[in-house]
């Protein structure tokens, strides 16, 4: 899904709350010509019978994005707690009651041509509604890609950083040429390394196989999440280790996470069916998990969710009844 924003709804952008069709930025940026920015990718949910909107692992992923940012050495100028609120404070303004996604992007931001970079720096923070991004239901078609991987010493792919995704982009475009759903690209090494813009588990003989972070993927916080939910929920091993191309041919059950595709499963490889060609029975079981850990239906989850309207609401009480007082 291709999610369109509307001019007027409300952005943070250059430390103020400003209307969409006002954050602009110039010709001559840093970061358009020479990729120099980091970006995140947060979920948040809405909940009908709470009334709530939950956003997922904010913490985890203003924390991510600030390590990344010293990658490139961009000052973030916000402490983590302060981007969560104003993540918060941003939907609320924009009245959301749906399901979102959060895009906070950080970037040399000097207007001049060269490479060289210094230490004007921005960062924007924009949420939008968001549907599926995947349509997964019935499991993915993937197909390994022709392209490789990029490199920890070339650009690090755990650190989002927006020109490495020319890489994702390059091999998604094939993909969705070739009639695949999505990319899986190998590192050089010739190993599996992960999808375009996710992360890959495969189960094999009752454990789940996931390449480890040194095989240049992004350090993905719904792998994280899913690993636990494996680990606590349902008492299965989780191994972290490289995994060779011929045995996601064989694997018994291979599923995707993302924040954007949540947990995605895949049916077919390289025109190859994943065992019988249908969504594995360990696979359905942590895709529910997920679903539930994230809208708050379980309790011992509950750490990786910031509700937007309760807090709010409960400090205007407050607010109210000490003017009372
Ligand atoms: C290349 C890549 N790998 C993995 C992921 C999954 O990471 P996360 O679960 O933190 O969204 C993403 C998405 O952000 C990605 O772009």
């Amino acid at each position: 899904m291709k999610a369109e924003a509307d001019p007027n709804m409300i952005v943070y952008f250059n430390n103020e709350y400003v209307p969409m069709r006002e954050a602009r930025v110039g010709i001559l940026t840093h970061a358009l010509h020479y990729g120099t920015g980091v970006f995140e990718g947060i979920r948040a949910y809405w909940e009908e019978d709470e009334q709530e909107l939950f956003v997922l692992r904010a913490r985890e992923h203003y924390e991510r994005w600030k390590q990344n940012c010293e990658i490139l050495r961009i000052n973030v100028p916000l402490e983590t707690d302060e981007l969560c609120a104003v993540t918060a404070e941003l939907m609320r303004r924009n009245g959301f009651r749906s399901n979102l996604y959060v895009r906070p992007i950080a970037y040399k931001s000097a207007e001049r041509i060269g490479v060289a970079t210094d230490d004007q720096d921005a960062f924007a923070i924009v949420a939008l509604p968001f549907g599926e991004y995947l349509h997964a239901d019935k499991g993915l078609h993937v197909g390994i890609s022709s392209w490789r991987r990029i490199e920890d010493n070339a650009i690090p792919a755990r650190g989002k950083i927006c020109g490495a995704y020319a890489n994702s982009a390059l091999a998604t475009d094939d993909a969705r040429r070739a009639g695949f759903d999505e990319a899986i690209l190998l590192n050089e090494n010739g190993q599996v390394a992960e999808g375009a813009t996710c992360n890959l588990f495969m189960a094999r003989a009752g454990k789940l196989i996931t390449p480890a972070v040194t095989d240049n993927v992004l350090e993905g916080l719904t792998r994280d999440s899913v690993m636990e939910l494996a680990t606590r929920e349902l008492g299965v091993e989780v191994v972290e280790r490289s995994i060779d191309r011929s045995e996601l041919y064989v694997c018994d059950e291979l599923f995707l996470t993302g924040t954007a595709v949540g947990l995605a499963p895949v049916t077919r490889v390289d025109h190859r069916p994943v065992r019988e060609g249908a969504i594995g029975p360990l696979t359905r079981r942590l895709q529910e998990l997920y679903f539930q850990a994230t809208r708050g239906h379980l309790p011992a989850y509950r750490k990786w969710l910031l509700p937007v309207y309760r807090d709010a609401h409960a400090a205007r009480t407050a607010e109210t009844q000490q003017s009372v007082a």
